[in-house]
């Protein structure tokens, strides 16, 4: 499924909390202590961390596959006359940056990982994500845990949510259904406000954070710490809803 459409255009209205995407960017600032030091964002969207992180003086470059997640972050672009962000359209899991140029950090959050429908082509993101990480550079990865969404398809066979969002005086009502392999969560949802309706579709691919750590370690860096949340809580298997697991390379 592709981010582009209404999806796009609701984006920034569903993940509007500032203190949410500060505790994302903090941490991952605090990992690159020089100011010019330089970020890969894969699964960049509407730049929602990335232009957090840039305003801390870090140039980022952001790949990401929809052309309508990557426009709403170009009219941000030109509205506050910012070059520190390069934005590639892009699949994380085959893009290379021109040249030979490494990053002190790559990260990819909330669960851009699990857009991609294989585990074949997570797996190659994650490889390509280790191959652009700088020699005592970090990797950082957020997504969906999968023990407690799958402990909760072990009792209903759907779920059905629906959120309010005053500021937008919007409500999204969302359908969860987990597929026969129980690895990916197909999201049905509905954005209302008053312009009416809007539909789109969203798919989660699940990964579990072991997976991960043992790709990223095969592929020369260290796990540095797996937590439950950007403020380091410690990670649970049953209720850490998303993970954050960061490694770093410390030789080539
Ligand atoms: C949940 S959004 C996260 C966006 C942004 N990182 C944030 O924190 O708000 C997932 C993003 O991954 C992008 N994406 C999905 N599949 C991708 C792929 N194969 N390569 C690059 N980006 C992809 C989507 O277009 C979307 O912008």
């Amino acid at each position: 499924m592709s981010y582009d459409g209404h999806y796009a255009n609701v984006y920034d209205q569903i993940f509007h909390q500032e203190d949410m995407a500060r505790s994302t960017a903090d941490f991952l600032g605090a990992l690159m202590p020089e100011h010019s030091a330089k970020a890969l964002e894969l699964g960049i969207g509407t730049g929602r961390v990335a232009l957090r992180l840039a305003a801390k003086g870090h140039p980022i470059v952001g790949v990401d596959a929809s052309q309508g997640m990557l426009d709403v972050l170009q009219e941000k672009l030109t509205e506050f006359d910012t070059s520190a962000v390069e934005v590639h359209l892009g699949d994380m899991a085959t893009w290379e940056p021109l040249g030979e140029e490494k990053f002190e950090l790559v990260y990819s959050v909330l669960g851009s990982i699990a857009c991609l429908p294989t585990l074949d082509q997570q797996r190659a993101a994650l490889i390509r994500a280790c191959a652009n990480v700088a020699d005592e550079g970090h990797l950082v990865i957020e997504s969906y845990n999968p023990p407690p969404l799958l402990r909760v398809f072990d009792q209903v066979p759907s779920f059905e949510a629906r959120a309010e969002y005053p500021h937008a005086a919007a409500q999204l009502h969302s359908l969860g259904k987990l597929d026969d392999n129980r690895l990916s969560v197909t999201l049905d949802h509905t954005w209302s406000d008053g312009g009416g309706d809007r539909n789109f579709l969203e798919q989660v691919h699940l990964i579990d954070p072991h997976i991960i750590s043992s790709i990223v370690q095969e592929n020369g860096l260290e796990l540095s710490g797996l937590y439950g949340d950007w403020s380091r809580s410690p990670y649970d298997e049953f209720t850490t809803a998303m993970f954050v697991a960061a490694f770093k390379r410390t030789h080539t």
